[in-house]
């Protein structure tokens, strides 16, 4: 296939058959759009994931054996959004794009940035956070870093989409305000400042139309008031109606065998191939909507490595990692120290480390973002990498996972016969468990101190796909109870070794009331990448200062989300919103829930102080200016939090509204000066009669702090 671009899109969209056009427009493999060679267009080719290259499939559903694509495998979604920094998120993009165009794709899945809405999600781990400015910061560098590489970003699932129960017909009701206020800004960036090429359709309906081809969401909102010239991609298998993905912005449809019989794909009876050409020739839709579709597709090629050339990428490169690591680094989020932490390794002659996360790897977890890295460091190696030298590490596994059906919600055509032999292997597992109870008490006995690595997984445990896993696609969590008997376990380590501290895993919290109180340090890692078990390592043991701040609240059971005890979740059928713009901290703050702990929240090793906020206000800018010092002895990094406020309004606001935020790194003693810019649609909030952004008069509080719940500085100014 010739690499040449084309220089003028109506050109060939002229040339092109109606045939042609078609191939353009739906799937030619699970990972492929059509081409059409005669005239020197190539096939699209895509590929996850959102935190590493996916695997080869080749033309088909399963992964190659012994194909050649090992890639790097970053700290995910969630974990990168705790690092709050855009300058990682920019690299992270970049990284992903060399990678990808090394392996030949020009679209990449990701990033995901659906609104964290419940805890129980099961792929939150792949998306940011519950705050739709924080997401859509760092997704926007992310995206300017990736297609920097020549290679498309496609930010998804486009848009509302917060459960994965019932995903492919969950219908979402969800008021106009809500919609604009949470669930789109962080998707308007990414198009508008990020200036991402594609983007990809949710399953989900949205107020009774599927979201893929959504006459509001997608020719209203993005392609007219935000002016996207990009692609609209289908999610694989999102599109359930000719008509409407023709006359409703879906540019290409994806997957949709993956419903029907992948084992024997016909791409000509996708939606947007036959069944489309009919539509055209009976005159039903007229073909200018086709012509706009490839035109944007064409354009997307031009944009990419599809048709211009932007060299040939790297992949496994020492430089990849590095940057994995730093992800981590500064993406793992240290709750709770009551100065246990960082264990110093003078001290410790037998460090005891317990927990079966402390040996499992988890790149190839989780559905479609699963990745393949040539390597994956365990918490285990990291600790044995950093002490080994000075102190003898024992470990026990402490407990195993295993099946437990009465955890997840049952799946449409569940057989009775399956589920009793699951019982009898939980059965198993469970007493099998006792034992490793025991064989972690002794070695916690032994030793000088304790690390206890445990928490959510996400691989598939010998169950069939989608079954005993928590955080991955398809299924969503049933609560947040600690799974495989931890917390007795956690709380009998500590009972014979004070000197424990607990890191855990997954794409959220878990309950804690029941252990927190009796430990004396917690770190969340999340899912850290191919070199977590370094950056863990070194957080527990001081050569890294923990910077990662919580991108959502933690509060302690699923029910006190206001998903949960005021909207619904996950619905049946229709999924009520009523929660509406108090989603994560805007509720819990508001209405001064208690949680564990609050969004933004994250300890350091070291002390910050903030001092002199100044504010200057123009027509249309408001600078905020502080500073903030590092007052400890230790080089450290904080988060400077801006939220907003206003005090006299005649609608519903929340209490804080996050604006800006900015990571700065200290030298023990370092002063520094912060200079944010809040624009005045900061200020705004949408209303839903006139349809539009308001900024209503009035005194709006500007609150500077390190946690939605740790204001150190206020002032006031009137609009
Ligand atoms: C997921 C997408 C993914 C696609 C292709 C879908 O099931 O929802 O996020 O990109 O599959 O693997």
């Amino acid at each position: 296939m010739r690499k040449e671009k084309i220089d003028d899109i109506d050109d060939i969209t002229s040339q092109l058959t109606l045939d042609e056009k078609i191939s353009l427009i739906h799937a030619s493999s699970s990972f492929t759009s059509g081409g059409v060679p005669r005239l020197g267009v190539p096939e699209l080719v895509f590929s996850d994931g959102p935190h590493g290259v996916r695997h080869e499939q080749g033309r088909g559903w399963f992964p190659i054996d012994n194909a050649d694509d090992h890639s790097t495998y970053l700290p995910v979604g969630i974990c990168l959004a705790s690092t709050w920094n855009k300058n990682l998120a920019n690299k992270y993009g970049n990284i992903l794009g060399s990678e990808a165009k090394n392996r030949g794709k020009h679209v990449l899945l990701g990033p995901g940035i659906n609104i964290i809405r419940s805890p129980l999600n099961g792929r939150n781990f792949e998306y940011f956070s519950e705050d739709p400015f924080l997401t859509g910061k760092l997704a926007t560098e992310y995206v300017k870093g990736l297609q920097g590489q020549g290679v498309a970003a496609c930010p998804k699932h486009y848009a509302v989409n917060n459960q994965e129960t019932d995903r492919h017909n969950i219908d979402v009701r969800v008021s106009l305000r809500a919609i604009h206020e949470i669930y789109l800004p962080a998707f308007r960036v990414v198009v508008q400042e990020g200036k991402a090429w594609s983007i990809m359709g949710a399953y989900n309906k949205v107020n009774g139309q599927y979201a893929t081809h959504h006459e509001y969401l997608n020719n209203r909102i993005l392609k007219g008031d935000w002016k996207f010239d990009g692609v609209v991609i289908s999610d694989w298998a999102s599109v359930k109606d000719t008509k409407e993905a023709l006359l409703y912005g879906t540019d290409i449809e994806m997957g949709t065998e993956l419903v029907r019989d992948f084992n024997r794909p016909v791409y000509d009876e996708f939606y947007l191939a036959n069944p489309a050409k009919r539509y055209i020739e009976s005159g039903t839709v007229d073909e200018c909507y086709v012509d706009d579709k490839v035109r944007r597709i064409l354009r997307l090629m031009q944009r990419t490595t599809a048709l211009s050339d932007h060299g040939t990428g790297k992949r496994n490169v020492q430089e990849h990692q590095e940057a994995a690591l730093e992800v981590a680094r500064e993406g793992v989020v240290l709750l709770k120290n009551d100065g246990l932490l960082p264990f110093n390794k003078r001290e410790i002659k037998t460090l005891a480390v317990i927990g079966h996360n402390a040996s499992r790897v988890f790149a190839e977890g989780g559905g479609s973002s699963q990745v393949r890295p040539p390597y994956e460091i365990t918490p285990l190696e990291g600790l044995k990498k950093i002490v080994s030298d000075f102190c003898d590490v024992i470990y026990a596994v402490g407990y195993e996972p295993y099946y437990d059906k009465t955890l997840f919600r049952k799946l449409p055509g569940e057989a009775a016969s399956q589920s009793r032999e699951y019982s009898s292997k939980t059965e198993l597992a469970r007493s099998s468990n006792k034992e490793l109870l025991q064989e972690a008490i002794e070695i916690a006995q032994k030793a000088d101190a304790v690390i206890f690595v445990g928490g959510w997984i996400h691989g598939h445990e010998g169950m069939p796909w989608g079954e005993g896993t928590y955080d991955a696609e398809a299924r969503d969590k049933m609560n947040l109870k600690l799974i495989f008997d931890q917390e007795e376990l956690i709380n009998k380590i500590t009972d014979v070794n004070k000197n424990t501290a607990v890191v855990l895993m997954g794409g959220s919290n878990v309950e804690m009331d029941n252990w927190l109180p009796q430990t004396r340090a917690y770190l969340h890692a999340w899912y850290p990448g191919m070199e977590g078990g370094t950056a863990i390592a070194e957080t527990l043991f001081g050569e890294t200062n923990p910077s990662g701040k919580l991108p959502v609240t933690f509060a302690n059971s699923h029910e006190e989300y206001p998903s949960h005890c005021i909207g619904q979740f996950p619905g049946n059928k229709t999924v009520e919103y009523s929660e509406d713009i108090f989603v994560g901290y805007r509720y819990f703050d508001t209405f001064k829930k208690e949680v564990v702990f609050p969004f933004g929240y994250g300890l350091s090793y070291t002390t910050f102080e903030f001092s002199n906020l100044k504010i200057t206000q123009t027509d249309n800018l408001v600078l905020v200016e502080c500073s903030i010092t590092n007052t400890g002895d230790r080089k450290g990094a904080e988060v400077v939090q801006i939220y907003i406020h206003h005090k006299n309004p005649t609608v519903k606001r929340p209490t804080h509204e996050l604006k800006g935020f900015q990571k700065i790194h200290l030298e023990p003693g370092e002063p520094s000066k912060v200079q944010i810019n809040l624009d005045k649609s900061s200020f705004k909030y949408f209303h839903p009669k006139q349809e539009k952004w308001v900024l209503e008069a009035g005194t709006y509080e500007i609150q500077v702090g390190n946690s939605s719940r740790d204001i150190k500085l206020v002032d006031e100014i009137e609009w």
